[in-house]
């Protein structure tokens, strides 16, 4: 079976090296930037991701995928087609649909023998039959096509592990044929496979992400509600742990979810609904909270200085989670945005995330890969992501280090007895 995949990207990327992995001899991955094929090709992954690049050197020197600008001859005679490119948020909050239309267009016109096409991108209810309709309007060969749903589950960081230990594999189809087919493409990966029909597999994904996203927003309000009735949400959210029906992911509050998934998904969602009349209530909740949740400290610390003008500031992780390089609606830039136009001199940290950043803030902000150079001197620190080597930091270098050890954590990164104990002016989330 030959498997073509549109899009490089995180989803697109890591679903053609798992395939490929579980033994499928002839993934080819379609993307239409020359130089990052070409890395690829040399094994050079133009995301970081974990286990990423050991699996697509490994299976490229198997010859089990290949990489390639040339949509029609990946297409032309492929089996299955993946589409998995971008679908951004619009100004209004719905989905993008414009490169999917486009990969839609190129498959009608290169297509020779009959194919499913699977959408893995995270669609509007009602895409698959959409796209559908287009390219049967649009074939320019006498041949079958059909449309699958397949949304994808990873996570950024973990999305080699998620693909191939992944908890679900969920396939919408309208046919036995296109059952069968997904059928056989994901038997290696032994994973449970819910079989639905297309609109309810695009609304599975929307309902998952805008369901974990209203779980994080829903600890975040009841965060803010701890800090002021005096409850510690960690032992909040512990105690509620143990109910199965609760359980012990996604419960820990902070300032607010980022990414190319929530943010978007929420507000597609509650678009779409919108669209349909009909008001989705709690999602919109979950927007609303986690969007006054992101400046919730830089306002907090602002009552407590006179101004942010000509002060040092440490801003400590950029990207909007650890173990990625992604900045996507990452909660830090918000935040040095408010900083910046208060005066402030921010000099930002993360281990990865420094190159993205530059890319946004260019030189109206200082960076370093070091935390010890950010915090010296600063007035305020800011922690924004968790990551490893923050939680480890030795605590007794902000008090040496810092001018004012006035630290504001955006993760719950430290325990409150140690920082009192070493005297560190310490503000957290919901303690
Ligand atoms: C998410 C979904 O988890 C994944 O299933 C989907 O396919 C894509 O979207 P991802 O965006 O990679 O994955 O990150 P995730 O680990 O879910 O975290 C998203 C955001 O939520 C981060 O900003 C994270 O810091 C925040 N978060 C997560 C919390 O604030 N609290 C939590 O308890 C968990």
């Amino acid at each position: 079976m030959k498997i073509a995949i549109a899009g490089t990207g995180y989803v697109g990327l890591v679903t053609g090296v798992c395939l490929a992995e579980v033994g499928n001899p002839n993934v080819v991955c379609v993307d239409i930037d020359e130089r990052k094929i070409e890395r690829m090709k040399s094994g050079i992954s133009p995301i970081y991701e974990d286990g990423l690049e050991e699996l697509m050197i490994k299976n490229y020197e198997l010859d089990r995928i290949d990489y390639t600008t040339d949509y029609k001859s990946a297409y032309k005679d492929a089996d299955v087609i993946m589409i998995a490119v971008g679908t951004p948020e619009r100004s209004d909050g719905s989905a993008n649909l414009d490169y999917i239309k486009a990969v839609a267009k190129q498959v009608a016109q290169t297509i020779t023998k009959d194919t499913l096409v699977v959408i893995k991108s995270t669609v509007p209810i009602g895409t698959n039959d959409e796209i559908e309709k287009y390219i049967r309007k649009n074939l320019v060969n006498d041949v079958k096509v059909e449309l699958a749903s397949n949304p994808e589950f990873l996570s950024q960081g973990t999305a080699v592990k998620d693909t191939l230990h992944a908890s679900r594999i969920v396939v919408g189809v309208e046919s036995e044929w296109a059952k069968d087919i997904l059928e056989k493409v994901y038997s290696p990966f032994n994973q449970p496979i819910v079989v639905t029909n297309r609109n309810s597999a695009e609304m599975i994904k929307y309902a998952s992400n805008d369901f974990l996203a209203l779980k994080i927003s829903f600890m975040n309000d009841i965060a803010n509600l701890c800090e002021i009735v005096g409850a510690n949400i960690e032992d909040v959210a512990k105690g509620m742990s143990y109910d199965d029906r609760i359980g012990d992911k996604f419960l820990k509050a902070g300032i607010g979810y980022g990414g190319s998934c929530f943010p978007k998904d929420t507000k597609a969602l509650h678009w779409l609904s919108n669209y349909n009349g009909y008001e989705l209530k709690t999602v919109k909740a979950a927007i609303e909270v986690n969007e006054a949740q992101k400046l919730k400290l830089v306002r907090q610390a602002s009552k407590l200085i006179d101004s942010f003008n000509g002060l040092k500031v440490a801003v400590l992780g950029l990207t909007f989670k650890p173990e990625t390089d992604d900045l996507r609606e990452a909660p830090s830039i918000p935040n040095i945005k408010y900083l910046i136009e208060r005066g402030a001199n921010v000099v930002a940290y993360d281990p990865i995330g420094i190159e993205n950043t530059k890319k946004i803030f260019k030189d109206t902000i200082s960076y370093t890969e070091s935390i010890d150079e950010a915090i010296e001197g600063a007035e305020i620190c800011f922690i924004m992501t968790e990551w490893k080597d923050i939680v480890n930091y030795d605590l007794s270098k902000y008090k040496n280090k810092m001018k004012r050890a006035l630290l504001f954590d955006g993760r719950n990164c430290y325990r409150l007895d140690d920082m009192k104990n070493l005297g560190i002016e310490y503000y957290s989330i919901g303690r």
